[in-house]
């Protein structure tokens, strides 16, 4: 049974001081919650304080970006290596503004699955659709090829490492959440191509969490879905209590026995 995964995304958010009283704030209210993985990542310059601050706890920190290459001529970059060293333990790679106001292809988001994996770390890599692609039937394309490029050369072994994240670009900080049936379809598809590209346990075993507009009333619906093991939260992880909130979801029946 896979182990739900919830995440809080704070982008481009918080000096250290407020990411200090926000993860305290975290680390109080989400002290009891052991039946699912607690994952933030805050700005590059608030890791160290906030890794500091959930090392006693159980909530794990990572980056939202990185560069592929461990070190070298690479102005204004961060590497795998170096969000291991500030005390990470993941990183979010892929996601759609690093898509589309970044320019990042994924030939290059690949590499940083690479690097990512290379320093022990879990790769949550980001997929999805825009409106116009969904509305031209070009979903599951999208979905095959971002999902086949992004993982090239990543094998069976590595990816219990990975995560995925779907993540529609139009249900992103729109406050559109894609239907829990709309969602449950990608995630299904997602699952169906990893057993394909490896195998029936990979895929199993893989958590698939779902991103857009996530918050406090609408994780119940998604997590009742079979196929929908978490959430990558963006707007509502910067507020305690709704993060919290979703992080303590009501566990829907097929989860009741999972991870105690
Ligand atoms: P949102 O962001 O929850 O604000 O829609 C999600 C994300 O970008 O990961």
């Amino acid at each position: 049974m896979r182990k739900p995964l919830i995440a809080g995304n704070w982008k481009l958010h918080h000096s250290i001081d407020e990411a200090q009283t926000l993860v305290h704030e975290l680390c109080e209210k989400l002290a009891d919650v052991r039946n699912s993985d607690i994952l933030l990542a805050p700005s590059f310059t608030s890791i160290p304080a906030v890794a500091q601050i959930c090392a006693s706890s159980h909530i794990k920190v990572g980056g939202q970006n990185c560069y592929p290459e461990p070190q070298g001529a690479f102005t204004g970059e961060v590497s795998a290596l170096q969000l291991k060293d500030a005390g990470c333990e993941f990183a979010i790679l892929g996601h759609s503004e690093r898509r589309q106001i970044f320019k990042e292809d994924d030939t290059f988001i690949n590499a940083k699955v690479h690097a990512v994996l290379e320093q022990g770390m879990l790769a949550i890599l980001c997929v999805g659709e825009t409106l116009e692609q969904r509305e031209n039937d070009e979903l599951f394309e999208v979905i095959n090829n971002q999902i086949q490029l992004g993982l090239h050369n990543v094998n069976a072994e590595q990816m219990e490492n990975v995560a995925i994240a779907y993540e529609p670009i139009w249900a992103i900080g729109t406050g559109k959440t894609a239907s829990s049936d709309d969602a449950a379809e990608v995630h299904a598809y997602i699952r169906g191509l990893l057993h394909g590209v490896y195998s029936a346990q990979v895929a199993q075993n893989i958590r698939i969490i779902y991103g857009g507009s996530v918050k406090p009333d609408n994780i119940s619906s998604l997590m009742a879905q079979a196929d929908i093991d978490g959430a990558l939260v963006g707007g509502a992880s910067l507020k305690a209590a709704d993060f919290a909130a979703i992080a303590n979801f009501p566990r829907p029946l097929h989860m009741a026995s999972a991870n105690p």
